[in-house]
């Protein structure tokens, strides 16, 4: 697997029906030519993912929007002009243009314009959208780096594009905008209230039967058992697993009282660097061989709540 920097050998790979990860602000993605059936199907080889978990379409400017859904929006119009390129991706009706196993056979499509300079001028080369999962195997960890690409899909790739570790380090935040009000599918770093106040109405955070794989529990895990716990239930919890056979990592923040497990993971001072730092240390416990990981939950501001959805649903693997 041959990793680059050049964006037309990567357009040209994908024109050609080959799969590129690419990097985003958020984190990397498997990419394939949207519109291209049996390209987007490798991607659900590669990544061991079930067929009928819909992918997110990268766009590169409102007119190709335009051309991947039924129509646009007034609401659409104002989230794409207020946070693209940028962490946000819609859930609109879809067009023609969108092959049934982008969207699992669904009739809506998730979009976005991804905010990085790289990816974008590759898109624009193509002159098509991208359909790009996160460019893991299913349920694992998210890939922030252009060698945690090539650590997580050996071989399967024809192309790593590589445009350096990840901005935000977490997944983008996904709001429905195909009912009567917005919901917050998956929180990110463009929180509800930004979005309340673009909108005038805030998004309800959807609470019926799964519709997205990252809903499900048991998604964005190590190997090592995550074991997720607020402050103060810290010491008793690493406290309770200490000694005995079992290898133990804490993963908290800088202020956190030294605890006694085996391996300190350091997730930074505050929420925006634990979200940077987060699926990184989880790769590093696997690299060390830990049993669990008990991470101590960020604050639920900023883009504390988004790390502490990733972990709960990290620490519900049995
Ligand atoms: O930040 C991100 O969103 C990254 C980068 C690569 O853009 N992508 C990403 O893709 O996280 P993935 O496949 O790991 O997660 C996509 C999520 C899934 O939970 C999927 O179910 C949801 O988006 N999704 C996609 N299309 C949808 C649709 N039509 N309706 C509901 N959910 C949808
Ligand atoms: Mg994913």
């Amino acid at each position: 697997m041959e990793s680059t920097r050049d964006k037309k050998r990567a357009a040209a790979v994908l024109a050609a029906g080959g799969l590129v990860a690419v990097p985003t602000e958020t984190v990397y993605g498997l990419a394939a030519d949207a519109t291209n059936e049996s390209a987007v199907q490798r991607v659900f080889e590669v990544k061991g993912r079930p067929a009928g978990h819909p992918l997110i379409v990268h766009v590169c400017g409102l007119s190709m929007l335009s051309s991947c859904v039924a129509d646009v929006p007034e609401d659409a119009r104002r989230l794409a002009e207020a946070f693209w390129p940028g962490p946000l991706t819609l859930v609109l009706r879809r067009s023609a243009l969108v092959p049934d196993v982008v969207t699992g056979g669904l009739s809506t499509v998730g979009v976005r314009q991804p905010d990085h300079v790289l990816t974008l001028e590759v898109i624009r080369l193509l002159g098509r959208p991208i359909a790009a999962p996160s460019a893991n195997r299913f349920g694992r960890v998210s890939p922030t780096s252009a060698l945690d690409v090539e650590e997580s899909l050996t071989g399967d790739v024809d192309l790593v594009l590589d445009g350096g570790p990840c901005r935000i380090g977490i997944e983008s935040t996904i709001v429905d905008l195909t009912g009567t009000t917005p919901a917050l599918l998956r929180p990110g770093a463009v929180s509800p209230d930004e979005i309340g106040e673009v909108l005038g109405k805030t998004p309800h955070v959807d609470s019926g039967p799964p519709r997205a794989p990252g809903m499900l529990a048991a998604h964005y895990a190590p190997t090592a058992r995550v074991l997720a716990v607020e402050r103060e239930e810290a010491g008793d919890a690493v406290g309770s697993l200490v000694g005995g056979d079992t290898r133990v990592a804490v993963m908290c923040e800088t202020d956190v009282d030294a605890l006694e497990a085996d391996i300190r993971l350091d997730a930074g001072s505050d929420e925006t660097t634990y979200a940077g730092r987060l699926y990184s240390l989880l790769r590093e416990a696997d690299r060390c061989g830990v049993d669990v990981v008990v991470a101590v939950l960020p604050r639920p501001r900023g883009l504390g709540g988004a790390v502490r959805d990733r972990l709960q649903r990290a620490s519900s693997t049995p």
